[in-house]
């Protein structure tokens, strides 16, 4: 186990937020982390970080940073069909994607390239391309806080739902993940139709394979998505909110070309990638803390911003959509 104290977590978040956090802890098996939470002296609050991409930290954190650096797949169950496999928490995400697509299992290509850890996929349900991370997780095994009990959930127990679960919402802060159980599929079943994968493997003249998804999943994302390395930022800033069929009408008769998307009868989405566009924000900053050129809905550190910063300039974007749509979008990133 490593322990810091004053500890700096630039490295830790894709924003790139100049912070320390009082203590920071790093387990690497599930015992360590248990001996952690029997310890006398930890100090509180606790958050748990994964590869920090979904977070904005507006100051020093005054507690204790815990991070997994528990890795390992392991595959536990086999049908004709399908592979179960176990991935420790702390293995990057896009690791496990390359390394299935590798061994020919289906499922995650469209995944490719998201960045964080395995540990979050589970939390956060991410998602992209038409393919969330709740068609996968088959359980989750996890440790609880406060008497550092083992206990496994079923995919339904996890209450997945958009960029959602029972780890946001009802039980949030309670469990540590500490791996996740997949199921891949091991015979080929492609999903093309979101966005424009199909056409892209069409001019390419490429017919589907894990590869070719993957390759076209990465070049489609890198030419609309900035590199943390290079501009600090979280991915989607917003959420795509979800508005009902009524609310939708009346916009689609002033925006007739508003992309969107139905969910069920009664509710459909619309990007806020669009409307943030639409708004004028696109390639404009205040300060340091500016929206993507290429993708509205990327807010981006263009150097030295702070926490305020950023949300700062995510409220003004609240604002403005608010005001020219009448529609309410709240961010996916979460503020520390
Ligand atoms: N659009 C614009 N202007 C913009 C951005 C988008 O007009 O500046 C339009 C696009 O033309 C398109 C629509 O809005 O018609 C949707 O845009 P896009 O397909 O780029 O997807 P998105 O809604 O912006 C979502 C996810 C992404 C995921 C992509 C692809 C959310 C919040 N975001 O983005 O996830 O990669 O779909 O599946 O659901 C993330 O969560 O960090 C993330 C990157």
């Amino acid at each position: 186990m490593k322990e810091y104290t004053d500890y700096p977590i630039l490295n830790y978040n894709t924003f790139g937020m100049d912070v320390k956090s009082s203590c920071f802890v790093e387990y690497s098996s599930v015992d360590e982390l248990k001996s952690f939470l029997f310890s006398y002296d930890v100090k509180l609050p606790i958050l748990h970080i994964g590869g920090g991409s979904n977070l904005l930290f507006l100051s020093d954190f005054k507690g204790t940073i815990l991070h997994s650096a528990i890795k390992g797949f392991e595959v536990v169950d086999e049908t004709d069909e399908c592979i179960y496999i176990k991935v420790g928490a702390g293995e990057v995400w896009d690791d496990f994607v390359s390394y299935s697509v590798l061994k020919g299992w289906y499922g995650i290509e469209n995944l490719s390239i998201i960045p964080g850890e395995v540990g979050a996929s589970a939390v956060q349900n991410i998602g992209a391309y038409g393919v969330e991370a709740k068609d996968v997780i088959h359980k989750v095994h996890t440790v609880r806080l406060s008497d550092a009990s083992e206990r496994v959930f079923s995919n339904q127990e996890c209450n997945y739902s958009y960029r959602d679960s029972i780890f946001k919402g009802e039980i949030k802060g309670q469990y540590i993940v500490t791996h996740v159980t997949y199921r891949l599929g091991k015979k080929p079943e492609y999903h093309l139709s979101y966005g424009n994968i199909s056409s892209e493997l069409d001019k390419r003249g490429l017919e589907p394979s894990l590869v070719n998804v993957r390759n076209i999943i990465i070049d489609v994302r890198r030419s609309k998505l900035p590199e943390p390395s290079e501009l600090g930022n979280a991915g989607s800033f917003f959420m795509n909110p979800m508005v009902s069929m009524r609310k939708f009408r009346q916009l689609l008769e002033e925006y007739p070309d508003m992309p969107h998307y139905p969910i069920d009868e009664d509710t459909v989405k619309i990007p806020a990638g669009w409307m943030i566009d639409r708004c004028g924000w696109k390639g404009k900053s205040i300060g340091p803390a500016g929206v993507y050129h290429k993708q509205a809905l990327v807010l981006v550190n263009l150097g030295g911003a702070t926490g305020s910063d950023i949300a700062g300039l995510a409220n003004e974007i609240i604002k403005s959509v608010k005001e020219k749509f009448g529609v309410d979008i709240h961010p996916e990133v979460n503020y520390i």
